[in-house]
């Protein structure tokens, strides 16, 4: 497997910043991430590339994920994937904290890295951590030949081509793709999902472009109220299960273009303190994309408006609940529950974006911050 591409050849396509570009990029993304790996004819995952035999599969008794920031945050969500389809337990951590609280690896310990630079000086101790310990490690990276990948055991390349903005945002839905593909993957090895849920699930994947495509098509609603949030200093992003980890994720995002103070809340901590802190107009940005953990977040954010707070929710086209609970809905299309992440990430990025914008800032290279972290 082989992929060209040239950091110093990337350029804006006319776009004003390569963060907006990255963001467009994200259909072509997603598809390329899927490339080769959906087979036609059986309906399943190959990963070819994975040195993973069947007998290797069965033997993993246990899951340990590391990454650093955004990456972090597309592994929390490949840890709920990964467990819920393959039902082996996975434990995360940031990389930074990994090898001080001395990890129990058993030997059976799949360790997966996700970098998209594979140069993260975290990241890399923590594997080599894990591999001094008798791991077997997998990196999902987007640079072919970087440390993480020459390193790794096995290989998962992410095709999300050159990420050049600082605030990463193609090479995380790329790395969700890939963890999604890598978990149906273990699970048809282990049978632990049958065979109709696994086609439905890759056959609602292949149509995921298309949906960030046509979310791409109109952005004003949310230029319109990146504007209204341009001038705040603090709000709150809240969500449960999946929706929790993409809130953190677009916590991350707004903080690092827009240096808006932001917090990401399980919907149902907020009242267990940081509920003191909503006053009148706080904004909130409450994800609910999980119909099953609807209601449950609907009453979340019934408790902060009625401590005054402006509710932006985002929701699944058609959730009319929202839309009499918030005070501005952004909608996104109907997908697969566990896949929502893909899809609800991708305005709260142009969120970001625009907020970052209004402030005036330098969207592609925020203050105190580098592309890659190659110190610990
Ligand atoms: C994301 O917007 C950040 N710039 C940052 O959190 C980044 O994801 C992190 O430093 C990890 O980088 P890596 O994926 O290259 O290892």
């Amino acid at each position: 497997l082989r992929i060209d591409w040239d950091v110093m050849r990337a350029e804006k396509d006319g776009y004003d910043h390569f963060m907006q570009k990255e963001i467009a990029e994200q259909p072509r993304a997603y598809r390329d991430t899927m490339l080769g790996r959906i087979d036609k004819e059986t309906k399943g995952v190959v990963l070819p590339e994975l040195n993973m035999t069947l007998e290797d599969i069965h033997q993993i008794q246990q899951i340990q994920m590391v990454a650093c920031g955004t990456a972090y945050h597309a592994a929390l969500v490949g840890k709920a994937v990964i467990e819920r389809m393959t039902r082996i337990p996975v434990e995360i951590d940031v990389a930074s904290e990994y090898r001080y609280r001395q990890p129990v690896i058993r030997e059976n310990t799949l360790v997966i890295a996700v970098s998209q630079s594979g140069e993260t000086a975290d990241t890399l101790a923590a594997m080599r951590e894990a591999k001094l310990c008798g791991a077997r490690v997998m990196a999902v990276t987007n640079v072919v030949g970087s440390s993480v990948a020459r390193e790794a055991d096995d290989v998962l390349y992410t095709m999300a081509g050159p990420e050049i903005a600082v605030a990463s945002t193609k090479a995380y839905t790329s790395q969700l793709i890939a963890l999604y593909l890598f978990a149906i993957y273990v699970s048809q090895s282990l049978n632990t999902m049958d065979a109709m849920t696994r086609m439905e699930l890759l056959s609602t994947m292949e149509k995921l472009p298309e949906q960030v495509e046509g979310m791409l098509e109109d952005t004003r609603t949310i230029q319109r109220i990146a504007g209204e949030l341009a001038d705040r200093n603090h709000l709150f992003f809240i969500g449960r299960g999946l929706d929790y980890m993409v809130a953190m994720e677009a916590s991350l995002k707004l903080k690092e273009i827009s240096y808006i103070h932001s917090e990401a809340y399980a919907a149902g901590e907020l009242k267990h303190g940081s509920l003191a802190l909503i006053e009148d107009g706080t904004p909130v940005i409450a994800i609910a994309t999980q119909e099953a953990l609807l209601e449950k977040t609907i009453s979340n954010i019934k408790e902060v408006k009625a401590r005054g707070a402006y509710v932006i929710g985002v929701a699944l086209e058609g959730n009319m609940e929202m839309a009499k609970t918030a005070d501005e809905v952004i909608y996104i299309p109907r997908t697969d529950a566990l896949l929502t992440s893909t899809l609800s990430v991708v305005p709260l990025q142009l969120l970001a974006y625009y907020a970052a914008l209004a402030r005036g800032n330098d969207v592609d290279k925020p203050r105190n911050l580098a592309k890659s972290v190659t110190v610990e």
